[in-house]
């Protein structure tokens, strides 16, 4: 698939087959994505992935959180949909941080969480693209940051959470969803 068709044609799915994902399959997709630029070269990203029992688990642990947050009286966003949807992926991508700020001081360290931040959204941006490309569907969950703390010790890390990605056969094929033009977004300066 070229890589403009694979942009062009890549859409967020929410409902998954059942079907699992052979391990060479996730193992290509990841090598796809380290691919990826980062600031110095730094490769700041870190990945876990979950299926089978694990992934019941960390579903689990999500819900229990959710939960806690609607008795709280929290706004819990679409949390509940991105749960549902890593529910039906056969897989779900734990992507975390693993450079640490400890010592750095304050602005460069805030700059340093930006730029790393920025590496690793490069990094999904390519597994997205690379699994789109291997006739893969994915969703980017940035509500895993509710339980932040909590897929932490599930994934017995300190390293920071920074987003999940639910992979699998797709079972839906959204339309596009709507864009504001880059004509109104762009400014031309000669
Ligand atoms: C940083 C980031 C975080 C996201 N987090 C979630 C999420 O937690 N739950 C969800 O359902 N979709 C999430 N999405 C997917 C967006 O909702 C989706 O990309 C957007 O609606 C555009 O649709 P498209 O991807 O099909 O073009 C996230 C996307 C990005 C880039």
């Amino acid at each position: 698939m070229e890589t403009m068709e694979a942009i062009r044609q890549r859409r967020s799915i929410r409902s998954f087959r059942k079907d699992e994902i052979p391990n060479d399959v996730v193992e290509r997709l990841l090598d796809l994505t380290i691919q990826a630029p980062s600031a110095k070269n730094d490769q700041p990203w870190r990945f876990v992935v979950t299926r089978g029992e694990a992934k019941g688990r960390l579903i689990q642990k999500l819900q229990e959180v959710l939960d806690e947050e609607k008795i709280q009286g929290r706004p819990t966003g679409s949390m509940q949909g991105s749960i549902r949807a890593m529910a039906e992926a056969p897989i779900v991508i734990l992507v975390f941080n693993r450079l640490k700020r400890e010592g750095i001081p304050e602005p460069y360290c805030y700059g340093k969480l930006l730029v790393d931040t920025q590496s690793i959204g490069a990094a999904i941006q390519t597994l997205l693209l690379g699994a789109q490309a291997m006739g893969l569907g994915t969703l980017w969950v940035c509500d895993v940051l509710y339980a932040a703390r909590q897929v932490q010790v599930f994934a017995s890390t300190e390293d920071e959470l920074v987003a999940a990605v639910a992979l699998g056969i797709p079972a839906e094929s959204p339309g596009p969803r709507p864009r504001t033009g880059w004509q109104e977004l762009t400014t031309w300066m000669d």
